[in-house]
């Protein structure tokens, strides 16, 4: 038996819900199986906030996010919501509430099952043992800079300026040299020292951070370098870690490794063991309220949870097993179904999951 541990969950727009409503199930079943006690407590958030709120990040969703151990969210968006001004657009939720829970760690796997290679676009022999994550710094550089127009000598410029603090590079080496700790001990920095001025501090920092950790092997790589190699030689990484807009991109193509975004999950991560666990794909309005949407990206957000913010690592590894074994028996929802017409519903995978764990 343990504590009771406080989740937030949020589930927002789409197929957020139906997802959510997957993952609760699991959290049900491994409260039966391993004696945890999960509170859950739901708040507002994202299209549904706005319209019953008059803004995405209602204050008492976020006040049950900070009251909570960890966050679990669903997805937001749609074009219900797409011309609406920037402070009503469920988006802007997303940005403010990483920025209020101070999560600057963004932690992506991308595994390979056996059993979807065939839908994945690479061969199967270049996917065979790929078992990475991407580890992408989520409040600072470009994305988070000054940003202006001017008048120019050729006319209207623009300006988006890359700012980075040795503190913000540091403690994001931390995190992705703590996390190949527990793998197979390789990190690999991808920067672009060459040019950038930040990416020079980024790799004498990373370089300092490196020597605490003599037992993890580090490697450089540029960051267009690291884009071919991904496709190349994906099995050969373990941990990348990044700055915000390389992790950006490069978290999407490791993403698509492994075939359908219905299947990855991801942590973002703050100081100590809080973090906000979500799906890697949105609300999917093109097939929201048909019940079809894949609910295993969410299931193993919740494997991730318990791995990095509980310590449960027994319940991590009897989802992700369950999962494994669900898949391995052949059963598939549509966006990862070769034969569409055996494809399963959301709730059919989520019920075969939870039986299998
Ligand atoms: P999306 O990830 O929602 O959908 C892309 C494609 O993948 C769609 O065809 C969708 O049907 C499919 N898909 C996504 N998740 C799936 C699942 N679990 N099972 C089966 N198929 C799935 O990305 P899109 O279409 O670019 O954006 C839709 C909305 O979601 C937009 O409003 C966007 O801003 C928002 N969005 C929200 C995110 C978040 O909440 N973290 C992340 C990405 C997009
Ligand atoms: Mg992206």
């Amino acid at each position: 038996m343990s504590d009771a541990k406080k989740i937030a969950v949020i589930a927002g727009d789409g197929i957020g819900p139906e997802v959510i409503a997957e993952a609760e199930k699991v959290l049900k079943r491994t409260e039966e199986l391993f004696g945890y006690k999960f509170e859950l407590e739901y708040g507002l958030f994202g299209g549904i906030a706005i319209d019953e709120r008059g803004t995405p990040l209602p204050e008492d969703t976020l006040a049950i996010c900070q009251k909570a151990d960890a966050v679990l969210l669903g997805a937001v968006g749609g074009p219900k919501w797409d011309t609406n001004p920037k402070e009503l657009r469920p988006e802007t939720g997303l940005l403010g509430i990483r920025k209020a829970l101070g999560l600057y760690a963004n932690i992506r796997p991308a595994v390979i099952f056996d059993c979807l290679k065939e839908a994945s676009t690479l061969k199967p022999e270049v996917l065979e043992g790929t078992d990475l994550i991407v580890v992408r710094e989520l409040t600072g550089g470009i994305y988070f800079g000054d940003k202006l127009r001017r008048e120019g000598p050729n006319g209207q410029e623009a300006v988006d300026t890359c700012t980075y603090s040795v503190k913000e590079v540091e403690r994001i080496a931390r995190s992705a040299f703590e996390i190949a700790k527990t793998r197979k001990k390789k990190v690999a920095s991808v920067d672009k020292a060459n040019v950038l001025e930040t990416s020079r501090l980024w790799r004498e920092t990373v370089i300092r951070v490196a020597a605490d950790y003599p037992d993890v092997e580090l490697e450089h790589v540029l960051v267009d370098n690291c884009a071919m190699q991904l496709l190349r030689r994906p099995s050969s990484f373990d941990v990348i870690v990044t700055e915000n807009m390389f992790g950006d991109i490069l978290s999407d193509e490791a993403a698509m490794l492994t075939g359908s975004i219905g299947m990855l999950s991801s942590a973002s991560l703050g100081e100590g063991s809080f973090g906000l666990y979500e799906p890697i794909h949105g609300s999917a309005p093109d097939i929201a309220g048909k019940g079809v949407a894949n609910p295993i990206a969410t299931i193993l957000s919740v494997a991730l949870m318990f791995r990095l913010t509980f310590g449960y690592h027994e319940a991590a590894e009897a989802v992700e097993k369950a999962v494994k074994e669900v898949l391995d028996a052949g059963h598939r929802t549509w966006d990862i179904a070769t034969d569409k017409s055996a494809a399963i519903g959301t709730g059919a995978m989520g019920d075969l999951i939870v039986a299998a764990i």
